[in-house]
């Protein structure tokens, strides 16, 4: 009898016993908040401080969830009106909501056939009201983070990491979420580590820790039981806690990331490896095949009608999951919407309307990245389970070479 195939969940394939004894010890000791209660509550502070270790950084912070680190890093850093925010043009709906959010202006990007951010494009759609760039490691795979840095670094803007969909990454050894100013991480139950809901920032910058740190509870900080503000760091708190639960099973799971990772980028290495050499059929550049994750192939095939007509057929073959990247829904800038639409925050129609963006006036509809509209029209995205067996990968390997054969 044929294997039941794993789930797409990196992290939730990998659930165990480690993960029952956290939660219950939160439950039993009743400690379900992070700051205070009747036992001592621990799981939060000590994946923070695992959190540091592992990406080498001086400063983390938990959060509830991957959009809510976006959007406190986003206040934290003072962005608002009159800024404009340079986003990839294969990104998540919540990273461009984030910068709607705060009221300042995306402006997207093309990405290269590493569909991360083009750096020679990035150079050119900075303006004097750059005031940030946002670096999406989409798909599991790095950014070409030495060329990112070195046009922020040129114009003196700062980066933040998208590190959503690459938690466990790097680039030339080092660890995604730790070349920027600020790092976001998402535990959501599509993540390579996953506690089903749950974010991270991290940063090395402490002043900057001390703004998100206000933003994500409070506004202020607790300093020995009494409410203070730091210097500096005095704002409007978001609401955003980690809860003891979530934490618990998220620092769990941080220590399991390197060997779910391992198991993807390995079984990802072998797949690609029965497919070379297949007429008509190439692969994503990996800026660093080293440290890709390994949670996602991505296939690109010579036309958009080869990848119609491909996609459809793994979908037949039982890769439900394959999808042309050009349909991948709300990771692409022209199917969201509420950004091609430019849909309001409020009935006085900011950030769109404000007089401090009346500058940055652009168009969000197909066609504002040509390179990456072609890109995305021929390629597929499939997923790479986080527990294949050989026999799955062979599988797999079958079942696309059938579907991209003449
Ligand atoms: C690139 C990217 N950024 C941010 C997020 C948001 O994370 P969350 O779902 O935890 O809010 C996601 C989640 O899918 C993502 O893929």
């Amino acid at each position: 009898m044929e294997e039941k195939w794993p789930t797409d969940f990196p992290g939730a394939n990998w659930l165990g016993d480690e993960e029952d004894r956290a939660v219950l010890d939160v439950l039993h000791n009743g400690s379900l908040f992070r700051y205070y209660g009747p036992g001592e509550p621990t799981y939060v502070q000590a994946l923070e401080a695992a959190a540091r270790e592992f990406y080498g950084v001086k400063c983390a912070q938990a959060v509830n969830s991957g959009t809510g680190a976006l959007i406190i890093a986003l206040r934290a850093l003072g962005l608002g009106p009159g800024c404009e925010v340079i986003i990839p043009a294969f990104m998540w709906v919540a990273t461009v909501g984030a910068v709607v959010q705060v009221n300042a202006i995306p402006v997207i990007c093309e990405v290269d056939d590493s569909f991360s951010m083009d750096a020679r494009d990035l150079e050119k759609k900075v303006t004097p009201r750059t005031k940030l760039i946002i670096a999406v490691h989409m798909a599991g795979a790095p950014c070409d983070m030495e060329a990112v840095m070195a046009v922020a670094d040129g114009h003196g803007i700062p980066v933040l990491e998208d590190c959503a969909q690459a938690n466990g990454g790097r680039f030339r050894g080092k660890k995604l979420g730790a070349f920027g100013t600020v790092g976001i991480f998402s535990f959501q139950l599509n993540k390579n580590a996953t506690a089903g809901e749950g974010g991270l920032l991290v940063t090395d910058d402490e002043a900057l820790h001390d703004r998100i740190n206000a933003a994500h509870d409070l506004g202020i900080h607790w300093i020995d039981g009494v409410p203070k503000a730091l210097p500096g760091a005095m704002l409007w708190g978001g609401g955003r806690r980690m809860s003891e639960l979530c934490g618990a099973v998220a620092s769990v799971q941080l220590k399991k990331l390197p060997s779910i990772v391992e198991h993807m980028r390995a079984s990802k290495a072998r797949i690609k490896a029965m497919l070379a050499g297949t007429p008509g059929l190439g692969f994503r550049r990996l800026n660093d095949p080293e440290g890709d994750t390994g949670a996602f192939l991505i296939l690109t095939l010579e036309d958009e009608a080869r990848a119609v007509a491909a996609a459809e057929r793994m979908r037949d073959g039982g890769l439900d999951g394959a999808i042309r990247v050009a349909d991948y829904h709300l990771h692409i800038y022209f199917n969201v919407a509420a950004l091609v639409n430019k849909v309001p925050l409020s009935p006085a129609g900011n950030p769109w309307s404000l007089p401090e963006n009346a500058e940055s006036a652009y168009d969000y509809s197909k066609g504002a990245c040509p390179a990456s509209d072609a890109l995305f029209a021929r390629s597929i995205l499939v997923s790479i389970p986080s527990r294949l067996t050989e026999a799955q990968e062979r599988r797999m390997a079958d079942i696309i070479r059938s579907a991209v054969a003449p």
